[in-house]
Order: structure tokens, then C-alpha cells, then sequence
């Protein structure tokens, strides 16, 4: 007989893959930008090494070092007896890195964002004795929004990069009691556009918010030596070592209070095994290369205005990209996951992203560059897209 559990979970899968929405992992080997999946060599256009420095031959030594040298584990979380010197000196190049006072390691970016909302709510409910105000963007990373239902808040969402309705917000909530927090990404994963982080800090300003903002897919990136785009503007900030910076891991910047604070009250810090010495190595050595990458990360932003150029020639829409993320929009699921197919048995390997990771109806394949993609391969790319794109008249 079928168990209650069992029967549920076969309901929901059967429901998963009528609507074609149904995933599982690829299992993939990777060499460079190449990728061997189901038997051949593809060329990767779908993963998050913006610079190509997982395989980086400086960050390989120095994680194989520090394994060598200080071990496999951290062995505790960081309050216990965790915290190497390495995290310490780590967190205080990070911080340097942004222009910050302080950093705090986290074990992903997903812990971060899931632990520092609800710790930001006690730090509200502490001082003012009401729940935080949180303002936002409908389009955030899931990690941010389930920080919110790990808080039992409710988030006043915004439209996207609508900064007349966030204010339109802030005015409505202007008299409530509790902390404000406007959240937002400065790079957003799924659509590879920015916020307009100067205009959020002023918005920040004039309704006393604090400007909370993910630069994960900016970071080593965009501005000055990869510093992201949230520099000296932020009161918080979160970037991932998981993305450019080629490796695993995540940290918190800001103000010594604030990362104090963390310390003792997000649970993903508190009650989490501290990074390992490998790990710390690979985020040490990617930050040492930061400075020599400026051709790298200018390369990369030149093809990405390629594509973005190429695509809409063959009347492909890449919505409102600006950066090395490029989304070409196809509308259902089904569709992407043809043409994601389709492409995938011509050479490149890309995958489809459908809801609910992003809105009903805007599949889309999501196109990530990395610096070692020549114009060559992109043209070929475009040329294999434009079979599905009618040209404009
Ligand atoms: C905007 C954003 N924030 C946070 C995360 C989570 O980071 P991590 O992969 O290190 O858990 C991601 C990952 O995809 C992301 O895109």
C-alpha cells in the first residue's frame, strides 16, 4: 500500500512535469569554460564563474595549501572554538575590500540573507519594540525573501526598480514605529540589471531606512577593482565568494556594530561550522587578484554589450540587461526548455529558468558570460538563436 507520504510526493512531482516545470541536477564535468555533459563537450553560458576563477591555478594553490597546512575542518561553529586567525585576517582584507569597517564569513550567501533578516527583526523588536519594516524589491533572490518569512514578517514589495512606488511605500509607512529596511539586489541574478543604488540611498535618507543591498552577481564584477556597486552607500551588504569570486562562501560588510550584532544574533553565523581553511584560501587568493583583473572585467562587460546587440538584431529580447546576465525571454516554460535543449545539442550549455524562480509566463534562458568566451563562440550562439528569432522588418 502507498504510504500518505509517498502518494503526496508522487502527486506533486506527476503536477511538476505536466506544467514542464519539473528540475533535477545535471551531473556535468567541468574543465576551463567547457563543460562535459550526457557525452560530449559543451561551451558554458550558464554558470555564475563570471571571470573564470574556479579553476584559477593561484586559487587552487593557495586553498591546497591552507588544507595542507591547517586541515580539512573548522571542527566548531565560530563562537566555540572555530574562529582560525585565518578568518580573522580574511575578514579584515574583506573589509578593506569594501570600503567597510568589518565583514563577517558566512557558509553561503542563502545562510546570510535566511539569518540577518531575522536578526535585523530582534534588533527592531529590541529598540523600538516592534517588528522591522521591510521595503522590497518584488524581484529579489528567494534567499532574501525567505529571511522575511523566517522573521514572520510581511514585506511591503515594490515593483521592480520602481522607485516611485518604493516611495509611494515609505510615505504610506512613514509614521509606523520599527527599524526600516529597504532591500534590494544591485545586480539582479535572473534579469542582469542594476538598481540605482545612489537614488536608493537618498530615498534611504529621507525615510531614515537602512539600505540593506545583495551584491552577489556584482561583486568582483562591477566598480573599482570588483569592489560591486553598493560601495560607501550601503549600510549592509552581502556578497558571494560563490559567483565571481570563484569559490563558496559569503560575508557580510558594514559597521563594526553591525557585524558585532550579527555575530550574536543571526543564527546562520552563530549556530553554523565555521568555513573551512580550503575555502578560506580560494576567497583569500581571488581577493589578491581583484586589482590585476580590470581588463578581464572590461572584456567581459564589452561582450556582454556584443551579445546584448547581436540578440536583438535577430529580434531576440533581452530585457533590460545591463551586465554580464542576460536574459532571453521566451514566455513559457516549455519553450525554454526546447530551446535550452536545443542549444545544448549544438554545442553550449545553458539551462532554462522557469517559475517559480521567476514570474509566471517569463521563462527565459538565462545567458551568464564568463571572460574566457570568445566573440567567435558568441557568434555562433547568436547564430543558432536567430533559427528561433524572427528577424524585425
Ligand atoms: C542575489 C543572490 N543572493 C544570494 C544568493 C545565494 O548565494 P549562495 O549561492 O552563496 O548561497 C544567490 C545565489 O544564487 C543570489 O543570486
Amino acid at each position: 500500500m502507498t504510504s500518505p507520504l509517498q502518494h503526496s510526493l508522487k502527486g506533486i512531482l506527476q503536477q511538476r512535469r505536466a506544467e514542464h516545470l519539473f528540475r533535477q541536477p545535471y551531473p556535468v564535468r567541468r574543465q576551463g569554460n567547457s563543460i562535459f555533459y550526457n557525452g560530449k563537450w559543451l561551451i558554458d553560458v550558464a554558470s555564475n564563474d563570471y571571470l573564470g576563477l574556479s579553476h584559477h591555478s593561484f586559487l587552487r594553490k593557495r586553498a591546497a595549501e591552507w588544507a595542507e597546512c591547517y586541515g580539512t575542518g573548522s571542527c566548531a561553529s565560530r563562537l566555540v572554538n572555530g574562529t582560525l586567525d585565518l578568518h580573522q585576517q580574511l575578514e579584515e582584507k574583506l573589509a578593506r575590500f569594501k570600503h567597510n569597517e568589518a565583514a563577517l564569513l558566512f557558509a553561503t550567501g542563502w545562510q546570510a540573507n535566511t539569518s540577518l533578516i531575522p536578526a535585523l527583526n530582534i534588533l527592531s523588536r529590541q529598540s523600538t519594540g516592534h517588528d522591522a519594516l521591510i521595503f522590497a524589491d518584488r524581484l529579489n533572490h528567494a534567499s532574501l525573501h525567505m529571511g522575511c518569512t523566517a522573521a514572520a514578517i510581511r514585506q511591503h514589495r515594490f515593483r521592480h526598480n520602481d522607485l516611485n512606488h518604493l516611495e509611494a511605500l515609505l510615505t504610506q509607512e512613514a509614521s509606523r514605529p520599527g527599524l526600516k529596511f529597504i532591500i534590494t539586489e544591485s545586480v539582479f541574478s535572473m534579469d542582469g540589471d542594476r538598481a540605482d543604488i545612489k537614488a536608493l540611498r537618498t530615498l534611504a535618507d529621507r525615510f531614515e531606512a537602512a539600505l540593506y543591498i545583495d551584491e552577489a552577481h556584482a561583486t568582483g564584477v562591477l566598480g573599482p577593482d570588483g569592489q560591486g556597486l553598493g560601495c560607501g552607500l550601503a549600510d549592509i551588504t552581502i556578497s558571494t565568494a560563490s559567483k565571481a569570486l570563484g569559490g563558496m562562501g559569503a560575508f557580510i560588510t558594514g559597521s563594526r556594530e553591525l557585524c558585532d550584532f550579527l555575530a550574536n544574533f543571526a543564527s546562520g553565523f552563530v549556530y553554523s561550522t565555521a568555513l573551512p581553511p580550503s575555502v578560506l584560501g580560494a576567497i583569500d587568493a581571488a581577493l589578491e587578484l581583484m586589482p590585476s583583473l580590470e581588463s578581464t572585467r572590461l572584456a567581459l562587460q564589452h561582450k556582454a554589450e556584443f551579445l546584448r546587440r547581436e540578440l536583438a538584431r535577430i529580434g531576440a529580447k533581452t530585457g533590460l540587461s545591463t551586465t554580464q546576465i542576460i536574459p532571453v525571454m521566451v514566455g513559457e516554460a516549455s519553450n525554454a526548455l526546447t530551446l535550452a535543449a536545443y542549444l545544448r545539442e549544438e554545442g553550449f550549455f545553458c539551462t532554462a529558468i522557469r517559475p517559480p524562480t521567476v514570474p509566471l509566463h517569463t521563462a527565459r534562458l538565462r545567458l551568464a558570460l564568463n571572460a574566457e568566451l570568445t566573440i567567435d563562440e558568441l557568434r555562433r550562439l547568436v547564430s543558432l538563436l536567430a533559427a528561433t528569432f524572427r528577424t524585425p522588418s
